[in-house]
């Protein structure tokens, strides 16, 4: 039966595609964001342009104004919740660590207690294999210790996991968890590492490298996300988790190597030293999302790069 989803943070990265694939696929979607700007607010537009000629509005507001969210989401008669909202990104989370606590905590507590006040409508929502922090075992396992985040984007990411987990047992909403790891694609965020190195190499300034390159990261191709994210949205499922991720991670190195085929130009790089926030490598172990999800990454970096690329040429002024 065809869904009627609401997709908080429908302006972003993630949630411009997903919109896309539900709409797609015959379900009824609406969107809502603040359009901050933590990043080209230009881009955020442009995307909910984009998804507005399609026939799916985008409506400004913010998660923390449960008037103007309650009444959204109730005027959809939405049977599906979808938050993706958030503050995302490590390195700010010690610029602006306030911030996270306003939209990942704050907020997420809006979502949930909207939730609370209409316990029919399921829930899914974004974490992050950032709650893994400096696992060493990998890969990393849905079933691994998570009380270690190291970035407070983690934290947040962990207590969304704990908040959620809470709500369901006390008032029975459905809720499930996605922990996504590292999302590159077309339409993709300027903070996230390809998309400025890509920017960075064609403009000829030199790329920040940490760790002498020696990080692996399991990059997943945004469609492979949207793909797992729209089969937890159709599971009929009480409290679940799932990591969404490539299961395939490459050297940092890799990327960037191929970034400089794709844009003909080699990176200069400033090669500095691991950031306390960061991690040295990422890697989802994806059996429970296959058994219960179906979940099937089909995308090389190679040719998500190069979808990216395409892209990117396309519009060269969303790189801030
Ligand atoms: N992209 C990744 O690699 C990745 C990895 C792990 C987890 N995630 C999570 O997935 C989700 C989507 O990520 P993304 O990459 O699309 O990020 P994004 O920043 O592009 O999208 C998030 C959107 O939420 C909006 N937003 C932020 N705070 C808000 C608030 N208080 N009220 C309303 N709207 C608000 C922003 O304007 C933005 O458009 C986030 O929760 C993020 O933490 C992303």
């Amino acid at each position: 039966m065809n869904k009627k989803v609401f997709i908080t943070g429908a302006a972003g990265f993630i949630g411009y595609h997903l919109a896309i694939h539900l709409h797609r696929r015959g379900d009824s979607v609406v969107g809502y964001d603040n359009f901050n700007s933590y990043y080209s607010p230009e881009l955020k537009k442009a995307r909910a342009a984009e998804l507005e000629k399609l026939g799916i509005p985008v409506i400004q507001g913010d998660l923390n104004d449960s008037n103007t969210l309650e009444k959204s989401i109730v005027n959809h008669q939405t049977s599906h919740l979808v938050n993706l909202a958030a503050q995302a990104g490590v390195r700010y989370s010690i610029v602006s660590p306030e911030s996270y606590l306003k939209a990942n905590i704050d907020g997420f507590l809006s979502v949930l207690e909207f939730c609370r006040r209409h316990p029919h409508i399921k829930l899914t929502y974004a974490s992050s294999s950032s709650v893994y922090g400096r696992n060493d075992k990998i890969p990393f396992s849905i079933d691994d210790p998570t009380d270690n985040p190291v970035s407070l984007y983690g934290v947040t990411k962990k207590t969304n996991e704990l908040m959620a987990n809470s709500y369901h047992h006390l008032f029975g909403i459905a809720v499930t968890g996605l922990r996504f790891f590292t999302v590159y694609g077309p339409w993709g965020r300027p903070d996230m590492a390809y998309f400025s190195f890509a920017d960075k190499i064609m403009k000829g300034e030199p790329i920040k490298v940490y760790h002498n390159g020696n990080m692996f990261r399991d990059f997943t191709y945004v469609d492979d996300i949207v793909a797992g994210t729209a089969a937890a949205i159709d599971l009929e499922s009480q409290c679940e988790l799932f990591n969404l991720g490539n299961h395939q991670p490459e050297q940092l190195m890799t990327m960037i190597e191929i970034l400089e085929e794709l844009c003909g130009k080699k990176a200069l790089k400033t090669f500095l030293p691991m950031p306390r926030e960061d991690v040295p490598s990422t890697y989802a172990d994806i059996a429970y999302s296959q058994e219960k999800l179906n979940f099937q990454p089909k995308t090389s970096l190679r040719d998500g790069l190069k979808h990216f690329v395409e892209w990117f040429s396309c519009y060269p002024n969303f790189s801030h």
